[in-house]
This record gives structure tokens, C-alpha cells and sequence, in this order.
């Protein structure tokens, strides 16, 4: 249950914290996270998923939401973490996140970066295509260090979800489709590679995804894959990593489901599939992000303008916007968010929530019923903790909101706002 709180105090609460005095004491806009949510995810997923089954792990998706302070908490909370590229591997390398617990992805690994994950030892290496196993097999031969692998596989499953995150389909810019033994060449290929050890699969088939037949398709799929790649070559899956995706509530209508509704699916087809194939039941990896993170944030805005054209719609204009969160102009997402210092007054009038970019698309709510507006109101919006902070930008020169984590009821900042000297930093 997400805690949000009208009823004992004027303002509105999150998890027990006066958002305005937030706004007040750090400014807006603001990235408002609670640990207590992420904590009790994490705390979900350890009952319902790693406790209840033998052998299997989570990690959480950091490309959702990173800096060190959330890789503690991970680590603190017994899961791993994915990363997807050199800059999120370092910061939790700089956040001391023990790296045999990292799984590292991505469908363009720079040497580089296939280099930094190989000198730190992280745990897995999800490889994508055939040109990243050949620059990884020099790269090992030339260190002498081994890596354990996994194949992303792209299962050929459509989800349903937007398609800029819906990833499983064959038209698929990740992963090895499963057209023309093109798995099969991949994971025959490791047999004659000295320090580079075969694992078995990941697939990962979209995003805030609300139903788990997607998940359940590409399992069926996959078990194929194993019993192939097991009769034909003698590799054995030992592991299977089948993603995230799981979907959370942002507005009106998102019905999302209790982790186990997806995991109890799939480990239960799984389980079936592997006797049913005399396999034995590889070790199941899940990769939660947004599930993680998304409720347990909120962001807080200063209202400004409000610009009423007759008989047309009334803007109202926010202090951030499109760089703090992109998702409305890119995947048309909708939120819902309440006016902070009035929560009890009666919502008379219909907004459209728009931010301060030059762009008609930076749009963040379209239609919020609200109650009378004043400039200096503080908007709420709910559900921006997964791809907001991860996905901001400084386009039109706006800093960085900064992020302010909340525990028990205190607050503590863990990045601070951008600058405008921040801006001009790297500038030569
Ligand atoms: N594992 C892999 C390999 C992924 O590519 C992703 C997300 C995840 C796990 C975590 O997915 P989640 O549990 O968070 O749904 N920017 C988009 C979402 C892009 C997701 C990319 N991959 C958005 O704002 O909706």
C-alpha cells in the first residue's frame, strides 16, 4: 500500500512527512523518495519470491533510479543491482556495492566498458549480440580473468505496453533472436572459449507491464532454447534471468498486481515445463525496476503562471517539467497529483499542468481536477520515482532538481539541486 496521507493534517502527507514543509525547507521542484516503500518492496520480494523458492535471486534495475544512496539500500535489503552501462556500474563501484552481486547489461557494451566490468569482477554479463561474445573473449584472453554469461534472447513476444518499452518482440533492437539457430551459434561459440563460461538466458520482455502472459510466452520459448541448447551442445541453463516489467499504479485505471501473481506464474510454468522436458529447474533471476522504485516516489513543483484561455483550457505552469520528467512527452504517461497546501478544498476547476520548456509537448498533466489555484501552490505529482530522476536532462539550461530521501517520518538529502555553476562546470 502506497502511504499518502488527508486526513489529520492540512497538508498533504507522504509517508508521514508534510510534503510542504519539504518544499519549503529544500525547494521546488523536488524529488521526494521514501525509503519505507522501497524497503517494503524489497521486503516483498524476500517473502514472496526468495524465500518461498529454492534457488532464486532479484536484482533491482537501477537504469530505474541510482545514486549511491539507493545502491545501500539495495545492498542493505539483500538484492543485486543491473546496470547497463559503464556510468551506472561506477557509481556502484563509488557506493561500494559488492560487484559480484551486479549483473551488467546493454545492446552496445563499449570495450571500455566490457573491460571495467571484467576488471571488477561483476557477476554476470548479459551479452547481446555476436560482436560484444568476440570483443569479450579477446578481452578475457588478454586479462586472463574469467566471466560467467548469460544470452539476452529476444523471445518474439509483443507486449502490451507502449511500444518504446516494449522490448520482446522480434523487430527488437536487444538481443539474439531466436530466427536461424542464431541462440544456438551464440552459446556453441562458448565451448571453445577458454575464459568466457556459458550460464544460460535472460530475457526481458517490456515494461510496466500489468498482465503476465508476455513473461509466461517467452518462458515457453525459452525452455526450448535450454532443451536445444542442452541435447545439442551439452550446455546446461543454470541460470535463467526473465527481466522485469512489472507494472505499477499511476492513474485512473492501472490495475497493478502483487509481485507473486507474476512470480508464482512463472515459476510455477517453469517448474512444469523443466519436468515435463527432463531439465533441471535452472536458478531464476528477476529484475525488478520500476515496480521498486516508481510509488515510492512523488515530485513536488511551485505553481507559477496560470494562463486561462476562454473557453479553450486553463495552463497552469509548474517550475520544472519535461528535463525532470520526461515520460508524459515521450510515452504519453499519466499521472495524477494533488495540490499540496489544499487538499481539502473542494476541486472546482480543470487545469492542464505545463511545464517550463520551450515546447508545446512539455505537457506533464493534461485535465487535473483541482481546487482554486493561486501562484505559489505547491502540485504533488505521484508516481515519478522510476524514470524521472534517471531520465533528467538540463534542456533549456534548467538544474536538476535535487532528491530528498524519506525515512521514518525525517528527511535527508542524498543529491543535491543542481547549480547554475553546475551548468557551466565541464564548459571549456
Ligand atoms: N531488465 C532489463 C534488461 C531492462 O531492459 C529493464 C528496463 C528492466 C530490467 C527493468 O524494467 P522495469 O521493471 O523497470 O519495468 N524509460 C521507460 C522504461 C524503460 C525500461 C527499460 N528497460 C519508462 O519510463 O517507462
Amino acid at each position: 500500500m502506497i502511504n499518502w496521507r488527508y486526513d489529520v493534517l492540512t497538508n498533504f502527507e507522504f509517508y508521514n512527512v508534510d510534503t510542504v514543509k519539504l518544499a519549503e525547507k529544500y525547494g521546488t521542484p523536488l524529488y521526494v523518495i521514501s525509503e519505507d516503500h522501497i524497503v517494503n518492496k524489497c521486503k516483498e520480494i524476500q517473502e514472496d519470491f526468495i524465500k518461498k523458492y529454492t534457488n532464486v535471486r532479484a536484482v533491482y534495475a537501477s537504469k530505474a533510479f541510482l545514486n549511491k544512496e539507493m545502491c545501500r539500500i539495495i545492498d542493505r535489503e539483500g538484492l543485486g543491482i543491473d546496470v547497463v552501462s559503464g556510468g551506472e556500474l561506477y557509481v556502484a563501484l563509488q557506493a561500494g556495492f559488492p560487484m559480484e552481486k551486479v549483473i551488467f547489461h546493454g545492446n552496445n557494451k563499449s570495450i571500455k566498458e566490457l573491460e571495467m566490468a571484467v576488471d571488477n569482477r561483476v557477476g554476470r554479463i548479459v551479452v547481446d549480440n555476436f560482436y560484444e561474445l568476440d570483443l569479450l573473449n579477446s578481452i578475457t584472453m588478454e586479462k586472463e580473468k574469467k566471466v560467467e554469461i548469460l544470452f539476452r534472447v529476444t523471445p518474439g513476444v509483443d507486449s502490451h505496453t507502449h511500444e518504446y518499452i516494449s522490448t520482446g518482440q522480434i523487430d527488437s533492437k536487444f538481443g539474439i533472436p531466436i530466427s536461424d539457430n542464431m541462440i544456438y551459434d551464440a552459446a556453441s561459440r562458448t565451448t571453445d572459449m577458454k575464459y568466457v563460461e556459458f550460464k544460460g538466458f535472460h530475457f526481458h520482455v517490456g515494461s510496466q507491464l500489468l498482465e503476465n502472459t508476455s513473461h509466461l510466452m517467452a518462458l515457453e520459448t525459452l525452455v526450448t532454447i535450454m532443451k536445444s541448447t542442452e541435447e545439442d551442445l551439452g550446455l546446461e541453463t543454470k541460470e535463467l534471468n526473465v527481466g522485469g516489467g512489472f507494472g505499477i499504479y499511476y492513474s485512473n485505471g492501472d490495475d497493478p498486481k502483487p509481485l507473486k501473481y507474476f512470480t508464482d506464474a512463472i515459476m510455477e510454468a517453469l517448474i512444469d515445463a523443466c519436468e515435463k522436458n527432463n531439465l533441471l529447474v535452472p536458478e531464476v533471476i528477476i529484475e525488478p525496476g520500476r515496480w521498486i522504485i516508481g510509488e515510492a516516489g512523488i515530485t513536488l513543483y511551485s505553481i507559477g503562471s496560470i494562463k486561462e484561455i476562454p473557453n479553450v483550457r486553463t495552463y497552469v505552469g509548474v517550475d520544472g517539467g519535461m528535463p525532470d520528467n520526461p515520460r508524459t512527452a515521450l510515452y504519453q504517461a499519466r499521472y495524477e497529483a494533488v495540490i499540496a497546501n489544499k487538499i481539502y478544498e473542494e476541486k472546482t476547476d480543470t487545469v492542464t499542468i505545463a511545464g517550463k520548456c520551450c515546447e508545446s509537448g512539455d505537457i506533464l498533466i493534461w485535465d487535473l481536477n483541482v481546487p482554486k489555484l493561486s501562484h505559489g501552490d505547491i502540485l504533488a505529482v505521484k508516481s515519478t520515482g522510476a524514470y524521472n530522476y534517471s531520465m533528467a536532462s538540463n534542456y533549456n539550461k534548467i538544474p536538476r532538481p535535487a532528491v530528498v530521501m524519506i525515512k521514518d517520518g525525517k528527511d535527508r538529502l542524498t543529491v543535491r539541486r543542481e547549480t547554475y555553476e553546475d551548468l557551466i562546470a565541464r564548459n571549456l
